[in-house]
């Protein structure tokens, strides 16, 4: 079930989506937290530093699953979500580097670490999973096409999200990796609460696809139609073709 938030600017959406985080970290302080790399999440990680620092909330008894990794860059690239995730948010909050899963994607065999992932993922219930969406629909980095039953698996990348992400490459599509280690659906959908963020016009159709279209794995967010619990908090933009 959704439950549709919508707000006026970036930082808005950003300060809405703490709260959603903040009420799980305040009910349990071992919380499980599923975590997403892109742009639109740091405002959110942001929210969370000034809350560390300034309030004390601790993260040393938290456990952190982030949804996906480039296969083929090293895990020190400065665009490896591994770096992404501790220079947002790791860095600046006290969760233990132990208690931090991020797939792995430059091993020799990722098919097996993906395999991995999915193993020790399971041992565990996420207790609130953040979401972005691609503009394709995708989310962590199932695309168009990706089986709803799927678990962590070595993803293509579509030509679309190579597109979009090519701006963290010097701008050259050829930079960009073109497979990554993603959870699946499935994995995705086996969290408690789902919190999924998205801003900007470039989004529109993909919350369209999420919410109103029919359940099709041409936009997989559709299949968060199935989930129980999900906040979806955009700004005016990304709901534009929803209201
Ligand atoms: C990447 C990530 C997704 C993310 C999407 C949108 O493809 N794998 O998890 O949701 O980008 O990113 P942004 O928030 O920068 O638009």
């Amino acid at each position: 079930m959704f439950k549709v938030i919508i707000k006026d600017t970036y930082d808005e959406v950003s300060k809405e989506a703490f709260k959603v985080m903040k009420a799980v970290l305040d009910e349990k302080k071992d919380a499980v937290l599923g975590l997403a790399t892109g742009s639109t999440p740091i405002g959110l990680y942001q929210e969370m530093i000034k809350d560390h620092k300034e309030n004390g909330t601790s993260y040393k008894d938290v456990i952190t699953f982030n949804l996906d990794e480039y296969v083929g860059i090293p895990q020190d690239h400065r665009e490896s979500y591994y770096t992404f995730m501790h220079k947002e948010l790791f860095d600046y909050i006290d969760c233990p580097e132990d208690h931090i899963h991020v797939p792995y994607g430059a091993g020799e065999d990722p098919e097996a670490d993906a395999a991995a992932y999915e193993a020790e993922i399971k041992k565990y219930q996420v207790d609130i999973q953040l979401l972005g969406i691609g503009s394709d629909g995708h989310i962590a980095f199932n695309e168009p096409g990706t089986p709803f039953d799927s678990e962590t698996h070595v993803a293509q990348l579509a030509q679309s999200t190579i597109d979009d992400n090519c701006r963290f490459f010097d701008n050259d599509p050829s930079q960009v990796p073109t497979k990554a280690v993603t959870q699946g659906i499935a994995t995705i959908m086996r969290a408690k609460k789902i919190l999924l963020v998205a801003t900007g016009a470039n989004k529109a159709d993909a919350v369209y696809g999420m919410l109103k279209a029919e359940k099709s794995t041409d936009c997989t967010a559709s299949a968060l139609q199935d989930h129980e619990d999900v906040v979806v908090i955009l700004d005016k933009a990304a709901a534009a073709k929803v209201n």
